[in-house]
């Protein structure tokens, strides 16, 4: 009887040791002690026996399951402490490696460009205003005494949807027409925003930006107009621009002008570059939105924003901006 005990501890023993795993542990534990394991199939023995001989036996089973028991349980202990042991091993934190670091995103050159003009502007008093891009005839081209048969109306020119009712804004000077509609003048706003036309090719892209400017007050003059537009342009190229007003055409100012501006070559001398349109806000625009032409005078610009960010940045190719090739937009962040 002893020796078959002593057989069957060495056995769990060894088997307990052996068990790779939790798992394999707990079939043991079933094999040896559960309802139908080997040592509860000992203990129904007792039934058959009597007196002294059956508290010695039931006292021997009882030590053998208490040994086996502390087995699996000091086994299980180790199991535990492998696996915890493995987890921290698998887990670890090489604290001394260098950092992967996080990629930073930036700002397009575009938005950068729109928000220098935009905050010059605002040095010399402008507020940031902005409009819708889906228009419509009055406030596109009506109001802005571009009449019918102006070629800027003419289908190619311009995206329209809802069968024409409304269009793609063309240019931003319908927000001019927007604001002075809300508000009464003393006005001076500076409006950024995409604009539409039906055009493609290298240096014309079917959807742009431009940046608006509008002063209405009593008194404004074109002396106003050309020292504000030539200290903007002194800021925004850091040094004291040569500045040109040529007489040009738009129909919503009297006189208009195209601003143009001496840029050196690389070979030492120079060439005018036109950089935007502008001109005193035409009679029959304040008449369009109510304000009285006897009484106030202003100023309107309009540029565009690819325009300036190309000559800022020296970038030749306009669709550069469009691509949205990270080589190229990564040098600006
Ligand atoms: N709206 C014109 C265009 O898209 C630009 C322009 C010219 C705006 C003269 C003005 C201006 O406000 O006075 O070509």
């Amino acid at each position: 009887m002893t020796q078959e005990f002593d057989a069957l501890l060495d056995q769990a023993r060894r088997d307990v040791t052996a068990a790779a795993d939790a798992r394999a542990l707990d079939a043991l534990r079933v094999e040896l002690l559960g309802k139908k394991g080997r040592i509860t199939e000992l203990l129904k023995r007792l039934g058959t026996l009597q007196g002294e001989e059956r508290k010695a036996y039931g006292e021997r089973v009882n030590t053998l399951k208490e040994a086996v028991a502390a087995a699996i349980e000091s086994r299980a202990a180790a199991l535990a402490e492998q696996e915890l042991h493995a987890r921290l091993q698998s887990e670890a934190i090489d604290v001394t490696l260098p950092g992967r670091g996080e990629p930073t995103g930036g700002l397009h050159p575009i938005t950068r460009t729109i928000q220098r003009i935009c905050n010059l502007f605002g040095e010399l008093g402008f507020e940031t205003v902005e409009g819708p891009e889906v228009e419509d005839d009055f406030h596109n081209f009506n109001a802005l005494n571009i009449p019918e048969a102006h070629p800027a109306r003419a289908m190619q020119d311009t995206f329209y949807v809802m069968n024409g009712a409304r269009l793609l804004r063309t240019h931003t000077s319908p927000v001019q027409i927007r604001t002075m509609q809300a508000r009464k003048p003393p006005i001076r706003i500076i409006c950024p925003g995409r604009v539409y036309r039906c055009d493609s090719d290298r240096t014309h892209s079917p959807m742009f930006h431009q940046v608006e400017g509008l002063y209405v007050a009593e008194r404004v003059t074109f002396a106003d107009l050309k020292y504000d537009l030539h200290t903007f342009l002194s800021r925004f190229f850091e040094r004291d621009v040569e500045a040109l007003f040529r007489p040009s055409y738009f129909p919503f100012v009297e006189p208009g002008a195209d601003v143009h501006m001496r840029w050196a070559q690389a070979d030492g001398s120079s060439r005018w570059l036109e950089l935007l349109g502008c001109g005193m806000v035409h009679p029959k625009v304040f008449e369009a939105v109510g304000i009285d032409p006897e009484r106030y005078t202003g100023y309107a610009f309009g540029m565009g924003v690819e325009r300036m960010a190309m000559l800022r940045y020296g970038v030749d190719d306009l669709r550069l901006f469009f691509n949205n090739d990270l080589r190229f937009l990564e040098q600006f962040k």
